[in-house]
């Protein structure tokens, strides 16, 4: 019997539809892997934010930290700025636990009706490694005149040395576990900003003499978004800065069929602090309470999380049934083109566990 601690954070709008889902599953892989899950529910958010002021409590992160793991939906409210649910809850944890590494893989599994021509399942299968606590999300910067005719804002990008290579040395780790293409692709756009992307650069060099076998290249992030569309097969593993990635991996997620079905984990490769895993979608109030939000996203997160807790069997029996799922064609939700809902998708993962 393996038993994990681990913190749930539904959050926001479907975050709490779809965190349900990943549950279930786990509470069902649980039974065939004898591992004992003790879930603390913290109910933190743009609720939380109403009633108190702030999206979690000021010792959130010291009790966080006593956690195997961090299990989280989604945050953002139409009526709460977006920087505030970030920067007061989201960002904090990523940097706090040092969680450098924000792993989001995108395949296109059979079954999925790729919005771009010709691509058939399997054509795309990659993995992007965004750098996750400084860059252009550094909480560096500020305002002159604030709410004046005149004011100014300064944001400050923040590109160690030592922050880019170890992301990147992840990148090459990961790509010779996968070996699938054996290929890094840096994202940079040191054309434009010379100073933090040329450390970027210049990481990204020094890294990859260690790994002759290898194959890198170099994009500008102009040319990698058009790639993405124009030959996505072409990827294996990436590795970009905070915003980059970020970006890129919205495009990765709907080229291979639906941001409801993105999964993600921010993690403290060394493991000193807890990793938190969470689908790359956001609260998506356009569909919340409508109980039609795609769990798979966050079922694979789940899938993410026992893997990197050491439950590798476990991990790939839940993903086998989440594509067993997608295959069948008969539990879908809207945005893969079925009528079924959350709750029902969950309920068929479960059962494809056999
Ligand atoms: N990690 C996070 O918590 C995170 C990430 C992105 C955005 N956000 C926040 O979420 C809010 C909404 O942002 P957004 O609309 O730009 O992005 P979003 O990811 O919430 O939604 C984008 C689109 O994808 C769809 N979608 C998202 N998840 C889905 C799912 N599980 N099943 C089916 N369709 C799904 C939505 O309906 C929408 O059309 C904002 O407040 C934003 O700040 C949070």
């Amino acid at each position: 019997m393996t038993e994990y601690n681990i913190a749930i954070i539904r959050g926001d709008g479907v975050g709490v539809e779809v965190v349900e889902e990943g549950l279930k599953v786990l509470q069902a892989i649980a039974k065939k892997y004898d591992i004992t899950w003790n879930f603390t529910e913290f109910p933190w958010g743009s609720d939380y934010y109403f009633e108190h002021g702030c999206m979690m409590p000021d010792d959130a992160l010291d009790t966080l930290a006593t956690f195997d793991a961090i299990y989280l939906g989604a945050v953002g409210h139409p009526e709460i700025q977006d920087h505030i649910t970030l920067n007061g809850l989201l960002l904090p944890i990523r940097r706090t636990f040092d969680q450098y590494v924000c792993e989001r893989p995108s395949v296109l599994y059979p079954g999925i009706t790729s919005p771009l021509r010709d691509k058939n399942a399997w054509d795309i299968d990659m993995v992007v490694i965004r750098e996750n606590t400084e860059g252009e999300y550094a909480n560096v910067g500020g305002f002159q005149y604030r709410g004046f005719p005149q004011e100014v804002g300064v944001q400050s990008a923040i590109f160690t040395r030592h922050g880019c290579e170890r992301v990147i040395t992840y990148a090459f780790e990961l790509a010779r576990k996968r070996n699938k293409k054996r290929h890094v692709t840096s994202v940079t756009k040191s054309n434009a900003q010379g100073y933090g992307m040329l450390v970027w650069d210049r990481a990204f060099a020094a890294v990859a003499e260690r790994y002759p076998d290898i194959e890198t290249r170099s994009l500008l992030v102009d040319a990698a978004s058009m790639d993405f569309i124009r030959r996505p097969e072409a990827f294996d593993v990436v590795v970009a800065s905070n915003l980059f990635g970020d970006i890129l991996t919205d495009i990765a997620a709907i080229i291979t069929g639906s941001m409801g079905l993105a999964p993600g984990g921010n993690i403290d490769p060394e493991r000193r602090f807890p990793s938190m895993f969470e689908p790359v979608h956001g609260s998506a109030p356009d569909i919340m309470g409508q109980g039609i939000a795609n769990p798979m996203a966050a079922i694979l997160t789940a899938a993410m999380m026992l893997r990197h807790l050491g439950q590798e069997a476990a991990a790939e029996v839940v993903e086998q049934a989440v594509l067993s799922v997608i295959e069948a064609d008969a539990t879908l939700t809207p945005d893969l083109g079925g009528t079924s809902s959350t709750s029902h998708v969950g309920n068929a993962v479960v059962e494809a566990l056999g």
